[in-house]
């Protein structure tokens, strides 16, 4: 594992992004230290609220992680999770941070190599 200082929240819906971190893993790929993966069933299980908690609790980046559209598991958590997304987003401005430490993403299931560098990436943008 690299050397990170950032610390950074990845939230990971229990199917598709959470099995490609499994994958990241089964496959000894690395990605920063300073990540800490938190998994829910589903991103649409998400608010705006538990997104700043992780600011309010020293989080540098927060980058969520789930299923492509038409992909959801649950069939519109994804949707709901751009909703709370952009409202979430929209907070985070109002409270002066910057745009670049939200963000989220999808990934494939199983797609380990892209989890990978979908996360440093993000901590590389973070850390400037
Ligand atoms: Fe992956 Fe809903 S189960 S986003």
């Amino acid at each position: 594992m690299r050397e990170s200082k950032e610390r950074i929240i990845v939230f990971t819906c229990n199917w598709n992004a959470y099995s490609s971190l499994e994958a990241a893993g089964v496959e000894g790929l690395s990605y920063p230290a300073g990540v800490h993966p938190v998994k829910v069933m589903c991103l649409g299980r998400l608010h705006p609220g538990l997104i700043l908690k992780a600011f309010e609790q020293g989080a540098d980046g927060v980058l969520l992680l789930g299923c492509p559209p038409g992909e959801c598991h649950y069939g519109f958590g994804n949707r709901r999770a751009e909703e709370v997304f952009a409202e979430a987003k929209e907070l985070a401005h109002l409270l002066g941070i910057a745009d670049e430490r939200l963000r989220l993403d999808w990934l494939a299931a199983g797609d380990g190599k892209a989890f990978a560098e979908k996360v440093t990436e993000f901590v590389g943008q973070i850390a400037g």
